[in-house]
């Protein structure tokens, strides 16, 4: 037909991109690739290949490596030997290549389309305009931080080699996330992308090995889960980042569990898209589209609950389904279509069985009516109105274009109906009062919060989730600390099995059962209670003299703790100034009471009578510390490239476990709680095993010092019991573990529950009396997470 007859007729005419570049590169590579590993293709060891399939078409398109172990070592052993030489190319150096890498990508920029939107399914439209343009931002971006890391993060080194692990619906876009951070901050990588989209990464590989990126800097190994698990478990990989499922999220976790390998994990959601009686509600509508019908709804933060204030649920309803008849489905090089295919037939079945079952639960099922490809894994846009809060559907990640609906009457219930999931990573919020919208956004549970707009991203706002939905961030000045440690932490040595301990319980020791009313006791709530066991354990002094006990606290304590740090939640809306203050009165009771704690912690460890004196001194000025951090550790405001900007909030986590370390009793204790309550968490703090009476004697200060109930908890006992308790309960969000590599271990293997966001300290001990390593945002920034507000304003 002609353009003519199409004018005359109106009727659709399909606009394909030309794929010929891309087929030619394929054909070059006989369609069948290696791993991409010190700077060239090399064949695989196991001599095994994976095919991978065009989705549109169910078409072979090329045939990929099984990464084996003799291949994942190959390339870790390359990224190892290029690392010191990486690093030691200079801020200036990286930051050259890493600009050249951003412009090798706007050179080829059509290529890597055409390619991704092929191999993805995703239509030609986004790739073209969001996932190349966004990861060569990513790039230049990068190139940014590390032209200006020398005096940005002069306190910091790189980690080493990095393992990531990339899923399958941004293959080329997460691996710009991935790697222009890590490559930036002077570590080296080994990627495995996802094995149904890992043609891009080949590419990238290729052509940055031609634009000058050294070998083993960036090394791709290919193949499925089994080559991923193979990364993770590699001793020489320094760090896993990951992005997925949560399922394999948690099997990452237990697996690096206590083997000193940092963690980042960007998982699953299900995000909420909030539209008020008040909103634009065409706006509204068009947002929908592009937050759960972008890239076929295959989208981590996709906007999948549509929570709809009830008077204009109906107007909403009819507005959308007007929406849903004017989108198109079809082929992904046509330029003109909405939606593309779904990635694979693995991923379609998942998606179907879903929506039947959300109809089973009793949804009503609407999808577009406009006709879709009969071949390839193509799938209509839907929307399930009338879902329940609780009905499979509204809980579980579909990960495809289905959208389910419900309603709420008031803002609370919107934000209890927003926050019903286990996930954490965006939420949309649509109104036209911009007050109803900053009072809603602080108070969702999400790492990012759109108002009046969805699924925004740039390489200067940071990314990722709350709760389930992972932990760490990607982009941003916070992206780069996951990809760096302090420099202060690095020559840390590991301390000395833990001495036999000299608490022992009160009747082998010698001394006779105490009376019940003697039973040390616990503090919980804001009250010093006895444990429940009515155990106490006796301390003595180096030399073996009775000190006293502390109680010998259990389950049920913890449990008692954590739900006391719950209930005071008003902590984390209390005001920087209030919390400030609290913590300078807690040093002002502190210092008024010196002696006797110097006494107390000389007795205890047997240091001298200055050295306790100084240990107490330094405590009361760390206090002062945290109180003069209080209301100065700020977040920041981005500029994003579009009108507006983007609110880095800094948030509390929430309910925090933490253990204390033996040495410096009281100076260790102190230096953990105060950067956690400075912020606004609540705290369960376990102290010393060894030497608790420094901890339990600052009830009083505690008492004394206004700090509301449930604020603090203390909770006496064994560390490694204790720290057991606080891993394996839900209602903790975080946990802190200094003294022991045993608990550090526990810790991080039984956190996989809720993905508790842990710090440890594998048994190297820290210079507590060293302001560089134990004092300011080198905690702060753990006892925070980082909240994204959008606000977009203007046309
Ligand atoms: P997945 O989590 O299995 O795959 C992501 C990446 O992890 C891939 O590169 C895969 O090869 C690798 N992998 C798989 N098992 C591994 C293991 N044991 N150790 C190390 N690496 C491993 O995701 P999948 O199976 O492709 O998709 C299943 C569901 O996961 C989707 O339906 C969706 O709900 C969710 N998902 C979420 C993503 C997100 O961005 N949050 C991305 C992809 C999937």
């Amino acid at each position: 037909m002609s353009v003519a007859q199409y004018y005359e007729t109106m009727e659709y005419g399909p606009a394909p991109e030309a794929d010929g570049e891309a087929r030619a590169w394929l054909k070059q590579h006989g369609a069948v690739f290696g791993h991409f590993i010190g700077g060239k293709f090399v064949v695989p060891h196991s001599g095994k290949h994976l095919a991978t399939i065009e989705p549109a078409t169910g078409k072979a398109l090329a045939k990929i490596a099984q990464g084996s172990s003799a291949d994942v070592e190959a390339a870790v052993s390359a990224a190892r030997t290029a690392q010191p030489l990486w690093a030691k190319l200079g801020g200036h150096g990286r930051a050259r290549h890493l600009y050249a890498l951003a412009r090798m990508l706007q050179r080829h920029a059509r290529l890597f389309a055409v390619l991704e939107a092929i191999d993805n399914g995703k239509p030609i439209r986004e790739t073209r305009d969001l996932d190349v343009p966004l990861a060569a931002r990513h790039f230049q971006y990068h190139a940014g931080w590390a032209q200006l890391q020398e005096r940005e993060f002069a306190d910091q080194v790189p980690i080493g080699v990095i393992g990531q692990i990339i899923p399958w619906n941004f293959p080329l876009l997460m691996l710009a996330w991935k790697i222009a951070p890590a490559l930036a901050a002077g570590n080296t990588v080994v990627l495995k992308p996802a094995e149904f989209t890992s043609l891009t990464a080949l590419l990238f590989a290729e052509l940055a090995a031609e634009a000058g990126l050294p070998p083993g800097v960036l090394n791709v190994v290919t193949g499925d889960g089994a080559t991923g698990a193979l990364l993770v478990e590699n001793p020489g990989v320094d760090k896993i980042a990951f992005t997925g499922s949560t399922e394999v999220g948690r099997l990452i976790r237990q697996s690096t569990a206590g083997t000193g390998k940092s963690l980042t994990l960007e998982l699953g959601g299900k995000s909420p898209f909030i539209v008020f009686d008040d909103a634009d509600i065409d706006g509204a509508v068009e947002g929908v589209v592009d937050a759960i019908w972008f890239n076929q709804g295959q989208v981590c933060c996709a906007g999948s609950r549509l929570l709809l204030q009830e008077g204009i649920a109906e107007t909403f309803r009819r507005r959308l389904v007007r929406r849903m008849e004017t989108l198109r489905v079809g082929m992904p090089l046509d330029k003109a279509i909405d939606m593309g295919a779904v990635v694979a037939p693995v991923q379609l079945e998942r998606i179907k069985t879903l929506v039947e079952t959300g109809v089973k639960e009793g949804a009503e099922k609407y999808q577009a009516p406009g006709e879709i490809p009969s071949e390839g894994c193509f799938y209509p846009p839907t929307l399930l109105w009338n879902v329940h809060p609780s009905s499979t559907v509204a809980v579980e990640e579909i990960f495809g274009p289905v959208l389910v609906a419900m309603t709420f009457r008031t803002p609370d219930e919107a934000v209890m109906l927003a926050n019903n999931t286990r996930y954490g990573l965006a939420a949309s919020v649509w109104s036209e009062t911009i007050g109803l919208a900053l009072d809603i956004a602080p108070n969702l549970l999400a790492g990012v919060v759109w108002v009046n707009a969805t699924n925004l991203f740039d390489a200067s706002v940071g990314f990722g989730g709350y709760r389930e939905s992972g932990f760490g961030r990607e982009g941003g000045r916070e992206g780069m600390y996951e990809y760096l440690k302090p420099n202060a932490w690095s020559g840390r040595k590991a301390r000395a099995k833990a001495l036999p301990p000299p608490t022992q319980s009160a009747d082998k020791a010698g001394f006779g059962v105490p009376p019940i009313d003697r039973t040390a006791k616990l503090f919980v709530g804001g009250k010093q209670v006895r444990p429940d066991g009515n155990y106490s354990r006796v301390v003595l002094s180096p030399k073996g003299r009775h000190l006293g006990e502390a109680g010998a606290g259990n389950r049920k304590d913890i449990r008692n703790a954590v739900a006391a740090a719950r209930s005071a939640e008003a902590w984390a809306r209390a005001t920087a100034h209030n919390r400030a203050q609290i913590l300078y009165y807690l040093a002002e009771n502190l210092s008024a009471r010196g002696d006797e704690f110097a006494r107390r912690i000389a007795e205890m460890t047997g240091v001298s009578g200055a050295r306790a004196r100084a240990e107490v001194d330094t405590s009361i000025e760390r206090l002062f510390s945290y109180g003069a951090w209080a209301d100065k550790f700020e977040g920041s405001v981005h500029a994003p490239p579009l009108r507006g900007v983007a609110l880095a909030m800094h948030e509390p986590i929430g309910v925090v476990g933490v253990a204390c370390p033996d040495e410096a009793p009281l100076l260790g204790f102190v230096s953990l709680i105060a950067p956690l309550i400075a912020m606004g968490n609540r705290v369960v703090a376990v102290p010393s095993e060894q030497h608790p009476l420094a901890a339990t004697d600052f009830y009083q200060v505690l008492e004394t010092s206004d700090v509301p109930g449930g604020v603090v908890n203390i909770v006496t006992g064994s560390r490694d019991e204790l720290v057991k308790v606080l891993a394996e309960h839900d209602d903790v969000d975080a946990l802190w573990v200094f003294g022991s590599q045993d608990a550090s271990a526990i810790a991080e293997r039984l956190s996989i529950g809720n993905l508790k966001r842990t710090l440890v300290d594998y048994g190297l001990m820290l210079d507590w009396y060293d302001r560089a390593a134990s004092e300011g945002p080198i905690l702060l920034r753990h006892a925070v997470q980082v909240k994204n507000i959008w606000i977009p304003y203007g046309d």
